[in-house]
């Protein structure tokens, strides 16, 4: 009678783990339901800084980060595993190029940072290896300065209608960005950012409609 219950027991908690262990991908997978994939254009990030910003000569877009969002928010610092150079040491001669610590040149950094606040909120759905590839293809598929410059804009420190660089986005897309600006030292709104949705396939393009554009009408670019 002692062993039967015992089985019991043991046909119970076999249920209870194997239960949890298939529903915890879903519960996990509802984490995030988009990606912001963030832009920076380092002559603007190097404004206003005092000491040494490496990129103040780069004019091109580099990849800020991939931010999972979920419900209009960006969800940072959850657990998971910590940045590990070695998981994505294949990827890091593309990253160089494309990703690149805009203020300290420690591009090792920047990857740390970014996979520790918001990459590891994608792990259930993304590993290290995957997230960083998940970034160099949007960046292989979203080039700013050339939708931009098709669209009559190009980079010279004058003002532009924020609609404009956004109607150019769109043309060149079908979908729209979210610009994100910083104050210049005479108040001006300075164009620091373009962000463009992702679903949280990492693929399809969505309009980014959930955030408000920080910017001025005109922004400076
Ligand atoms: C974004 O919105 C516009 C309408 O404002 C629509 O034409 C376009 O298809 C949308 N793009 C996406 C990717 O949903």
């Amino acid at each position: 009678m002692a062993g039967g219950r015992r089985s019991d027991i043991n046909i119970v908690l076999l249920f209870v783990v194997t239960l949890s262990i298939s529903l915890f991908p879903i519960m996990k997978s509802q984490q995030f339901d988009k990606f912001y994939f963030v832009q920076q254009w380092p002559p603007a990030v190097c404004d206003g800084r005092t000491g040494k910003c490496v990129g103040k000569g780069m004019y091109y877009f580099t990849i800020h980060g991939v931010w999972p969002q979920k419900g209009g928010k960006s969800v940072i610092n959850c657990p998971g595993t910590q940045f590990d150079f070695n998981k994505i040491s294949s990827l890091a001669n593309t990253l160089h190029q494309i990703m690149k610590d805009v203020i300290n040149a420690d591009d090792q950094f920047l990857w740390s940072h970014e996979w520790n606040k918001h990459g590891v909120c994608s792990e259930s759905r993304y590993s290290m290896k995957q997230y960083f590839q998940m970034a160099i293809n949007m960046k292989y598929k979203i080039n700013v300065l050339s939708a931009l410059r098709m669209g009559g804009i190009t980079p010279n420190n004058h003002l532009k209608a924020k609609q404009r660089v956004e109607g150019a986005m769109f043309t060149a897309y079908n979908a729209y960005p979210l610009l994100r600006c910083k104050k210049d030292s005479s108040g001006q709104s300075l164009l620091t950012e373009v962000v463009m949705c992702f679903d949280n396939d990492g693929v399809t393009l969505l309009n980014c409609t959930t955030t408000k554009s920080n910017c001025d009408a005109d922004v400076l670019f």
